[in-house]
């Protein structure tokens, strides 16, 4: 290991793994677990502290492996458990710790659990597991709610005996029953499964979801909607889902050094310190960055809102420019700022209308976007906290748009009537090479398809060259081991609302230009610089560190 702090979750980087699309070591056009360690000399070399993997359980793809058929096992697809073994002990023996994705809102319906509550009929415990209902209406074929899923149409699907049962994402990822002792008992199994095994840490999927009060009568959607998320929401954020991560936290302390986890919740911002203290899960993502536009103002805002609330939980700030769920931020950075509702939120996922319109409209400035996502990158790797990356960034890739529809596997995309089609533009193989059957991510095809302009982007292209979105990669994790502060930062005023700057405790100081305008840099050692430039002037979508001391 690269170093034995235990605390090394506090100011992390994290690289996410989407299995399926990071490398194919046997041809069958699906990356797996062989593929990822046949690189481990790359992640080695990326100066990152511990890769996340996305689910690589066995699973029928109806959500990217988000739909697990069973949590104690690797997809005969991406391989064995003696992989993922093999896989563990490859990046341990680089200083790269492991963190795996735990899904426990919903199984597959795939699951042996949810086969034998189907098997087993109305009534019967197999289905107690899950959340069934009888239908509405006078033959009970109606829903039992109009719910809506996250993914678009209802959110209760009949079975052939007529009951229904509810799924907050695709149909295929029946809810389990947070409320069944048998259900919370095999999950701590599960942790304590891959802790067992050498995993570090966890990711938690949809943390704020889990635990439900279905008492009769079920609100409709509209009284769902206007509920206030006070702890006591029938489905979202309830207090009572912190007693699943407290028994959890004990399984986390029991190891040495103890597991640490990190929370996906989609919440009001005042509740997300509950998952973030240490009773609870211990850390949380903020995902404001993925919202916010390339602007001073709001960057300035998301990074001063997050480390409040991290002083408020007594744990760190993370940090995510792109995952696996959003268009990618060189894309999101190139084309014009979405449409906010009053309330500042974007009306619409940013890059959404341009995907849908195959990447016509509106036009893609790629140089743009480049160019400030490597300002942006820049920025958030000098905060304080954790940074998440996520495969291909590193590259500079966009967002592929030009996929057929025929080719596509998002559930968003089919459960939208074509409205939202879905975040297969970001899981596209990564190009290793810039010729090849599949750019060198394997020696077969891609399960979703690279454009030809993927090339450009290759691995092997970027390697060594100097001024490559790599290089700058590589150059920032390695200064930022070297220039690591306190938790803390200082704004400097720069009197320009389009200049940020702030100094860590050290003296490690960082300043953005989200401007088009130079801006006049005076002294201070340049070591790292988004974009090279001459002379003493900053330039514009720009930023710079200058070493501490
Ligand atoms: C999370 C995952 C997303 C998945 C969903 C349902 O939001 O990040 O990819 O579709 O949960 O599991």
């Amino acid at each position: 290991m690269r170093s034995d702090d235990s605390s090394w979750w506090r100011q992390g980087v994290v690289y996410q793994v989407y299995p399926r699309s990071f490398a194919d070591a046997d041809g069958d056009g699906i990356g797996d677990l062989a593929g990822i360690a046949s690189r481990l000399d790359y992640l080695g070399r990326l100066g990152i502290d511990a890769v996340w993997l996305s689910p690589f359980y066995p699973s029928a793809l109806a959500d990217g492996g988000y739909d697990v058929a069973d949590y104690r096992d690797v997809d005969p697809r991406l391989g064995t458990l003696a992989d993922f073994d093999a896989l563990v002990e490859g990046l341990h023996s680089r200083g790269i710790r492991v963190v795996v994705d735990i899904v426990p809102n919903h199984t597959s319906d795939q699951h042996e659990w949810f086969r034998q509550a189907l098997a087993d009929g109305p009534g019967s415990p197999a289905r107690e597991r899950y959340l069934f209902r009888a239908g509405a209406g006078a033959d009970g074929d109606e829903p039992p709610t109009d719910w809506v899923s996250m993914f678009g149409g209802s959110a209760w699907q009949r079975v052939p005996d007529g009951q229904w049962y509810l799924h907050n994402f695709a149909v295929e990822q029946p809810d389990l029953n947070w409320s069944h002792p048998g259900v919370r008992a095999d999950f701590v199994e599960t942790l304590r499964f891959w802790s067992d095994r050498g995993v570090d840490g966890f990711r938690i999927d949809v943390a704020h979801m889990l635990t439900k009060d279905l008492t009769e009568p079920l609100p409709s959607q509209a009284t769902l909607d206007a509920l206030p998320r006070d702890g006591r929401h029938p489905l979202l954020d309830r207090d009572d889902v912190h007693e699943v991560y407290a028994e959890w936290r004990r399984v986390f302390e029991s190891y040495d050094p103890p597991r640490t986890a990190v929370a996906e919740a989609w919440v009001d911002k005042a509740r997300v310190p509950l998952y973030a203290s240490r009773e609870s899960l211990g850390q949380a993502f903020n995902f404001d960055l993925l919202q916010a536009d390339f602007e001073a103002g709001q960057f300035r805002r998301v990074v001063q809102d997050n480390l409040e609330l991290a002083a408020a939980s007594g744990s760190s700030s993370t940090w995510v420019l792109s995952n696996h769920d959003v268009v990618r931020h060189a894309t999101r950075y190139g084309l014009p700022h979405p449409a906010r509702s009053t309330d500042g939120q974007p009306a619409q996922k940013h890059g959404v209308e341009w995907v849908r319109s195959g990447g016509v409209e509106p036009p893609l400035d790629r140089f743009a976007g480049a160019r400030r996502a490597r300002a942006a990158t820049l920025f958030m790797l000098a905060l304080p906290g954790a940074s998440y990356l996520y495969q291909g960034e590193e590259l500079g890739l966009h967002e592929v748009a030009e996929i057929p529809n025929g080719e596509r596997q998002d559930p968003t995309f089919f459960r939208s009537d074509g409205q939202d089609f879905g975040r297969d533009g970001c899981r596209v193989p990564l190009p290793w090479t810039a010729a090849g059957p599949s750019f060198g991510f394997g020696t077969g095809g891609a399960h979703l398809p690279q454009p030809g302009w993927f090339a450009d982007y290759a691995v092997a292209v970027q390697d060594d060259d100097p001024v490559s979105t790599l290089s700058l990669y590589r150059r920032a994790l390695e200064l930022r081991r070297q220039f690591q502060a306190e938790e803390h930062l200082d704004w400097v005023e720069t009197q320009n609302s389009e200049v940020l700057r702030f100094r860590r405790p050290n003296g490690w100081e960082v300043v953005t230009n989200f401007g088009a305008e130079p801006w006049p840099l005076g002294d201070g050692r340049v070591a790292l610089a988004s974009t090279s430039f001459g002379g003493a002037d900053l330039p514009g979508d720009t930023t710079i560190w200058i070493a501490p001391g």
